[in-house]
Order: C-alpha cells, then sequence, then structure tokens
C-alpha cells in the first residue's frame, strides 16, 4: 500500500486571470487531502465501486493509469467546492500514491503534470495554479517576473512558468461561506464575458498586473500594500461577477480589522481570505456574518508519499 497526501492552498492574488496565462501567486495551507491506494479486485473508493458521476477525478486517474484492480481511500480535512484547493489536492495526492504504487516516476513535476491533466479534463479550461501549489507546497507564482524556476505546462496556447515565491511571515483568516461552487462553470463563466466584452478583458489583465505587483510587495515584506492590493484583486474579481453576496458580506466584515481581504479560488461561494493582525477579531466578524472562520498557518510542505 503506498500512501500519499497534499496540502490544501489559497490563492492571494490572480485567480481567473491565471487561466489565460497572467500571473498569479498561491500559497499551501494546513490543512491535508491523504490518499492510499493497494492492489485489490476491483477499483474501489473508500470501500464502494468508483463511477464517473460521483468520482470524476478519482474515476479520470484510474482510466488514465489503466488501473482496474486499485482500492482507494480517502481522508480530508479541506472542505469540498470551498475554493482551498480540496480537488488540486486529491488529484495531486493520488496521482503520487499511483505513480509510486506502479513504480512510476513521483518528481514534483511529473505529479504536477498528471494532477493538472485530470484538473483539465473534469474541469474544462483550467490553470495549473492549484496542482502546482498543492504539489510543490510553500507558496508558489505562476508566471511571475523573470519566470524560471520549478517546471513549465503549456496547454491550448497558454504557457504557465511555475516558480517558488517568497511568502513574508502573515496572519490569515479563511471565511467559508458553506457555499458549494464548482469551478468549471465559474471559469466559463469569465471566459465567456472575457472573450465578449473588451471591458471585461481588461478587468483579467488589470488581475494580473496585481499579482505581478503583490510579487514585488511581498518580497519587500510589504504587509500594508499586500492587504491594499488583495481588497483591490477583489473589488475586480466582483466586477467579473465570480463573487456573491455571501463573499461580500464575509470580506466587508472582516475589513476593519484587516490589512485587506478578498475571495480565494473560483468565487461563486466558497471562501475568503482576510489578512491581519487581529485573527480573532476577524474569526468573530465572520462568524456572526454566517462564515466559518479559521486561522491559516502557512510554509506547508507540499506532496509527501509513504510506502507502507
Ligand atoms: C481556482 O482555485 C482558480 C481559478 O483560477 C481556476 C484555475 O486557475 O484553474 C479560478
Amino acid at each position: 500500500m503506498v500512501t500519499a497526501s497534499a496540502p490544501g492552498k489559497f490563492i492571494l492574488f490572480g485567480e481567473h486571470a491565471v487561466v489565460y496565462g497572467k500571473t498569479a501567486v498561491a500559497v499551501a495551507m494546513d490543512r491535508r487531502f491523504a490518499c492510499s491506494v493497494a492492489y485489490s479486485d476491483e477499483n474501489t473508493l473508500n470501500g464502494k465501486p468508483v463511477s464517473f458521476e460521483k468520482h470524476p477525478y478519482i474515476y479520470h486517474m484510474l482510466q488514465k493509469h489503466g488501473m482496474d484492480n486499485t482500492a482507494v481511500d480517502t481522508v480530508s480535512d479541506i472542505p469540498a467546492g470551498s475554493g482551498l484547493g480540496s480537488s488540486a489536492a486529491l488529484s495531486v495526492s493520488f496521482s503520487a500514491a499511483i505513480r509510486a504504487l506502479k513504480g512510476m516516476s513521483t518528481e514534483e513535476k511529473d505529479i504536477a503534470e498528471d494532477a493538472f491533466d485530470t484538473e483539465y479534463s473534469v474541469q474544462g479550461r483550467a490553470s495549473p495554479a492549484d496542482t502546482s501549489t498543492c504539489t510543490h507546497g510553500s507558496g508558489i507564482s505562476i508566471n511571475g517576473p523573470g519566470n524560471g524556476g520549478l517546471w513549465s505546462i503549456s496547454r491550448n496556447g497558454n504557457v504557465w512558468h511555475i516558480a517558488d515565491a517568497y511568502v513574508p511571515e502573515m496572519t490569515i483568516v479563511v471565511g467559508h461561506t458553506g457555499i458549494h461552487a464548482a469551478t468549471g462553470p465559474l471559469v466559463e463563466r469569465v471566459r465567456k464575458f472575457r472573450d465578449k466584452n473588451g471591458f471585461a478583458y481588461d478587468i483579467v489583465n488589470e488581475i494580473g498586473d496585481i499579482a505581478l505587483h503583490g510579487i514585488d510587495l511581498m518580497r519587500k515584506n510589504d504587509i500594508t500594500g499586500i492587504g491594499e492590493l488583495m481588497t483591490k484583486n477583489h473589488k475586480l474579481l466582483s466586477i467579473l461577477g465570480v463573487s456573491c453576496s455571501e463573499l461580500n458580506k464575509l470580506v466587508n466584515a472582516a475589513l476593519p480589522y484587516s490589512y485587506g481581504a478578498k475571495l480565494t479560488g473560483a468565487g461563486g461561494g466558497g471562501s475568503m481570505i482576510a489578512l491581519t493582525d487581529e485573527p480573532d477579531k476577524v474569526c468573530e466578524a465572520i462568524s456572526k456574518h454566517g462564515g466559518t472562520p479559521f486561522v491559516v498557518k502557512t510554509a506547508q510542505p507540499g506532496v509527501v508519499i509513504k510506502n507502507i
């Protein structure tokens, strides 16, 4: 049996714009998805048959690796559909475990590519931001200044250069709306808006520029500047139509005690993040406004594999 685990993530800057090859920054957090695989008589997930409708990511991975005899068991403390990388952490931990079981390469680059392939096939248009963060851990930039670093992935005319990013010490509070939001339809909505509307096209570019500026501020440990950019990023995402009243409520509740706040991930529900020195006050404000808060620890390891 092989067990692998991968962290969840939050996007600090640049979600949606990164799908079109713009810059983004994503950070791993202290919630993990673990996946165990072992040879068996048939494919099962947590003791039940695997179906494409209910388990598209696992189903796709098993097909892709030509497996019809694998028992898969999963456990996770990343809320699903929360914008916190649960599907990416699943794809990464599964890819790592199955590759180790089959004696294939378990280099980070190969796992990240494999997991991205699954996200892309299941979700439709996607970027490798989530899967690369969950593989590498710590923090990454995508198409940051100077580009190079860890690996590059290309698809559909876009190229994403993944690099390790310096992440200053920051206290981040996540506020989960409790609303499950699938990434695919939200990405598709932004794509249609951007394709038809020059204004939306410019907004997407502006989000990429914010991420580029954010990387510079991170290097300078400019927490005030990072917070201001986060709030600006949230406003632009709202204009793109991926926020919702629940997310706006939590962002507004957190702002009086924060350097900045924004939705994180695809939006439409899911979660927001706040950068703060007063985590207790932010947690209280988020709870009061119907969200579920938790304080995040950064500087987390990426994928970890154990042969048992
Ligand atoms: C989801 O965490 C981030 C999006 O930019 C989609 C993607 O990058 O694949 C919305």
